[in-house]
């Protein structure tokens, strides 16, 4: 059994101490904002915070996070939506979606430890692929949440 925290929740899960958090998340959890794209760790679609540090959950073994705190797409606003959330739909980001749980969830870290980043800080931090090429509203986006 592992035990960890989910979107505020403590959770125990009776899976493998290797199965991937991602499908912990979405098979187990039912939190299936949390997306799959490739499985290798290159895309960021499967993006969530683990101790509040942007993570590929695609790549990260439930046995290897006992005790840690795992914010999904579904946890990260309270009350209110995020900025980063506000900020998406002021600029219209999306265009197909699948991959902009992820990306909101990278932009949301950044954020963290970056309240003020430059495009280049973005550029640099952000490496989630997006296959409807919505960088430069990603970006907008996040400099507009940033404000
Ligand atoms: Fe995890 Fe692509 S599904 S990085």
């Amino acid at each position: 059994m592992t035990r960890f925290t989910v979107n505020g929740n403590p959770t125990q899960y009776q899976l493998a101490a290797d199965t991937p958090l991602l499908w912990a998340l979405r098979e187990a959890s039912n939190l299936t904002g949390t997306k799959f794209g490739c499985g290798a760790g290159l895309c960021g679609a499967c993006t969530v915070h683990v101790d509040g540090v942007a993570q590929r959950s695609c790549q990260i073994s439930i046995g290897s996070i006992e005790g840690t705190y795992v914010t999904t797409i579904e946890g990260l606003a309270d009350d209110r939506d995020h900025p980063v959330q506000v900020a998406w739909l002021e600029k219209q980001v999306p265009q197909c979606g699948f991959c902009q749980s992820g990306m909101i969830m990278a932009a949301a870290a950044l954020l963290k430890t970056n309240p003020n980043p430059s495009r280049a800080d973005i550029r640099a931090a952000i490496s989630n692929i997006c296959r409807c090429g919505t960088y430069p509203r990603v970006e907008t986006a996040i400099l507009r949440a940033a404000e």
